[in-house]
């Protein structure tokens, strides 16, 4: 059964403005209730002090799109992990796909990352997932599993620490989502992977990210081994992002069995 609180995290990546982030925040804060399961934005840095200071006090949690690998010092346009920590950020996506491709971020670098993040106190979401090619050519599995084993190698000891998202680069910003029973597979893979490695492996949440919507978030977070999401497209739309939210609500309900007579 899967009784761990779930993880929404919405990453704007390069969007927003001012005035935007402003009216997106009130429209979501507004429709929030009471969230059961855990939330956080993930920000572009510059609008970390906005955010900051406009979900100050809610449930709304602050989280980087990335972060340096270095600790400080001569890094042009870098971010370190204690100067996110300084704005209040409590999680940081590291190797997302965007940054592994545009940015030629190895394993290592990731692994490093995470590293950083996990020093300062940072929740990294280790972003892993295959692209159509390797999906295609059977690989899907050892991809992942190379890309986890490098952060598992550097940050094994507290690796129970981290949070993993599994986002199949074919999905993401695509339409085309993984099926349930597909990132079930996946995920199955992933948590079996943190076993041999933690004996807390239980307690780490596997997000699925790519393509995650109103329509297709329920059954998706309705897997066992799918504790959350990490939404892109969809989190700039505060009703499809608080769709996903009331989806995230409904599948800890059932897997509470809250309501099962
Ligand atoms: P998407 O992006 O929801 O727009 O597919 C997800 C992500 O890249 O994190």
């Amino acid at each position: 059964m899967n009784d761990k609180k779930k993880l929404i995290a919405a990453n704007w990546k390069m969007n927003g403005d001012l005035a935007a982030n402003e009216a997106l925040l009130h429209a979501i804060l507004a429709g929030i209730g009471d969230a059961a399961c855990d939330l956080a934005l993930a920000v572009p840095a510059p609008y970390l002090a906005q955010v900051q200071a406009l979900t100050a006090g809610t449930v709304l949690a602050l989280a980087a799109q990335d972060v340096s690998q270095h600790e400080a010092g001569a890094y042009t346009g870098e971010v370190s992990a204690a100067m996110l920590r300084d704005f209040g950020v409590r999680y940081t996506l590291v190797g997302h796909s965007e940054r592994r491709q545009y940015h030629g971020e190895t394993d290592q670098v990731v692994a490093q990352k995470a590293q950083r993040a996990l020093a300062a106190g940072l929740t990294p979401i280790v972003c892993v997932g295959e692209t159509l090619q390797e999906r295609e050519a059977g690989q899907t599995e050892a991809v992942v599993r190379r890309q986890l084993a490098a952060v598992i190698q550097r940050n094994g000891h507290c690796i129970s620490e981290v949070a993993l998202a599994y986002e199949p680069v074919w999905a993401i910003g695509t339409g085309h989502t993984a099926s349930p029973a597909q990132a079930q597979a996946v995920h199955a893979v992933l948590r079996a992977q943190l076993r041999a490695a933690s004996a807390q492996a239980g307690r780490i949440r596997l997000l699925y990210g790519g393509s995650l919507n109103a329509a297709n978030a329920a059954p998706l977070l309705a897997q066992p081994d799918i504790d959350g999401g990490l939404v892109g497209g969809a989190s700039l739309k505060a009703p499809d992002f608080l769709a996903i939210i009331a989806a995230a609500h409904g599948a800890a309900v059932i897997a509470s069995g809250v309501g099962k007579e």
